[in-house]
């Protein structure tokens, strides 16, 4: 889903009161409205799921993080889902097996950071390409890398450049020598300013995403 660009402070208020006083906090120490509202509306789209599938009022809801601040939903372990945010767009998968997302806006880089956070194996593959293709399979990779640490949980704990995806001919293909590399992914278009990248330990990925507005997703925690 995709957040608006603005909302007035009553309404950001309003909002504040679905999600818990911790995340609250986090909020508020945010100084553009843009992440806050990313973060606010992040957890509201995940809470409005576990309230449709499970019938649970949003005052009942009690995420945890795990050591390395994954969130989970303490007493439903079949249940998994992982969320994402960048700009003006809002992501979240869910699974009974573990998954990661990961959404990027597409913004130049200086590519000195592929050498710091890619295989040697990313690193060449991306410099293969020519300057044109360059940018957005920068983007292709680091998503898909991200969707991986945010799948198996560990976040930054699995260094970057520990394990090598690599995508040819639209096959998406993982080899670490020191992680478990037994995951699945998929990318998605949403949108030409951005990559999206789902992992997961099933292979079962839908073809088509559901979008929600931020109306929907109101009414649905609401009912
Ligand atoms: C978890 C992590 C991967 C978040 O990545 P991110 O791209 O900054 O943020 P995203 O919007 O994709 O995801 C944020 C969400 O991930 C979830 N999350 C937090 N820790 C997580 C973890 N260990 N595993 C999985 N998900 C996690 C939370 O729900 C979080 O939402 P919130 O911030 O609204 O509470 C983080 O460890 C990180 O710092 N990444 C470093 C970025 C980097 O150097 N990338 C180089 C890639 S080549």
């Amino acid at each position: 889903m995709t957040i608006p660009d603005k909302i007035e402070q009553q309404q950001f208020d309003e909002l504040l009161k679905y999600i818990s006083v911790e995340k609250q906090k986090r909020v508020k120490q945010h100084k553009r409205p843009q992440n806050a509202l990313q973060i606010i509306t992040a957890d509201i789209l995940i809470r409005s799921i576990v309230h449709k599938k499970f019938k649970i009022k949003n005052s009942n809801i009690d995420f945890k993080t795990n050591e390395y601040g994954k969130p989970y939903l303490p007493g439903f372990s079949e249940f998994h889902f992982n969320i994402s945010h960048s700009r003006k767009w809002v992501v979240c998968a869910v699974d009974n097996m573990p998954i990661g997302i990961d959404v990027e806006f597409i913004r130049p880089i200086n590519f000195d950071i592929a050498r710091k956070f890619f295989s040697h194996t990313e690193y060449n593959d991306l410099f293969s390409k020519s300057d044109s293709e360059r940018l957005e399979y920068f983007y292709e990779l680091w998503t898909l890398k991200e969707s991986y640490i945010k799948a198996a949980g560990k976040g930054m704990a699995i260094p970057l450049n520990s394990f090598s995806i690599q995508i040819i001919n639209g096959k998406i293909t993982i080899e670490s020598q020191t992680q478990f590399t037994d995951y699945y992914f998929r990318k998605y278009d949403i949108d030409v300013n951005y990559k999206l990248a789902v992992c997961a330990k099933n292979n079962l990925f839908p073809d088509n995403i559901i979008h929600k507005s931020f109306d929907q997703l109101f009414e649905e925690i609401n009912k």
